[in-house]
């Protein structure tokens, strides 16, 4: 899966202090895990401790120690990384936190997740120099991470495409839309591709540029009207055949 997972946040607050009414003093450390494989080989924990939004300091499991980025930052940074048993702690965090926790998180989000309905539309057709319009959409799907991409060819396309935001419906379901800008060429072959987490892969639609669907319909109404105008004309006609040949037959 190519899709860039959600970071875990578990801010644990702590109000230090206050001083009148109106100011307040706001502490905070946050713990994040973050990867975008699903065997979690590149997870990277991060432990940030921040006093009125300002990061003071940070762990990286990546760097393997505290580094401060505000004067007293510094300080809590050297005392954290002469502690052995805090920075074995953080060090082990990777395993002893992240894992297991993205572990329930994955099983508790991605068994409950929604496959997209996809539709791939012309909103507009090419006309002279102005290029043809697709338009692909994703709806009903959860969770809300979701990645539409167009192919030609197969290879991805990236000038000339505009998306949306994935949009909540309000009932914890969100839909996307992505729009493809090109000038057609005959025998290519363009598609929408999805990816979603309740895809095991991408999901590709490919455009049939043979008739647009409005014009399809349009067509097959067109086409009733003149097989119900025939019926009607030729009933019309057997009728009175018979009935000026039945004239014919009585006499004066
Ligand atoms: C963690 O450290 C690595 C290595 O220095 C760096 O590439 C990465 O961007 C850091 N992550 C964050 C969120 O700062």
């Amino acid at each position: 899966m190519s899709l860039l997972k959600l970071l875990i946040f578990h801010p644990i607050p702590m109000l230090s202090a206050f001083t009148g009414t109106a100011h307040g003093y706001y502490q905070y450390t946050m713990h994040e895990c973050v990867y975008s494989t699903s065997d979690y080989s590149d997870m990277v924990f991060l432990e940030s401790y921040s006093f009125n939004k300002v990061v003071d300091l940070q762990f990286n499991s990546s760097v393997g120690k505290f580094v401060g980025y505000t004067e007293q930052g510094v300080k809590y940074a050297e005392n954290f990384n002469k502690d052995p048993a805090i920075l074995q702690d953080a060090k082990a965090a990777v395993d002893t936190y992240c894992r297991p926790n993205v572990q329930l998180d994955d099983t508790s989000v991605l068994d409950k997740s929604v496959k997209p309905k996809i539709t791939l539309r012309s909103a507009r057709q090419a006309g002279g120099s102005r290029p043809a319009v697709l338009v692909c959409s994703a709806y009903e799907f959860y969770p809300k991470k979701i990645k539409v991409s167009w192919l030609r060819d197969g290879k991805e396309m990236t000038s000339d495409v505009t998306s949306t935001m994935e949009m909540a419906d309000g009932n914890w379901f969100y839909q996307i839309h992505s729009e493809l800008e090109y000038t057609p060429k005959s025998g290519e072959k363009i598609s929408c591709m999805v990816e979603h987490a309740s895809f095991s892969k991408p999901m590709i639609t490919d455009w049939d540029p043979s008739l647009p669907e409005g014009e399809r319909n349009k067509i097959a109404i067109g086409a009733s009207g003149l097989v119900l105008g025939v019926i009607i004309a030729a009933a019309g006609l057997i009728y009175y055949k018979k009935k000026s040949a039945g004239r014919i037959l009585v006499p004066n």
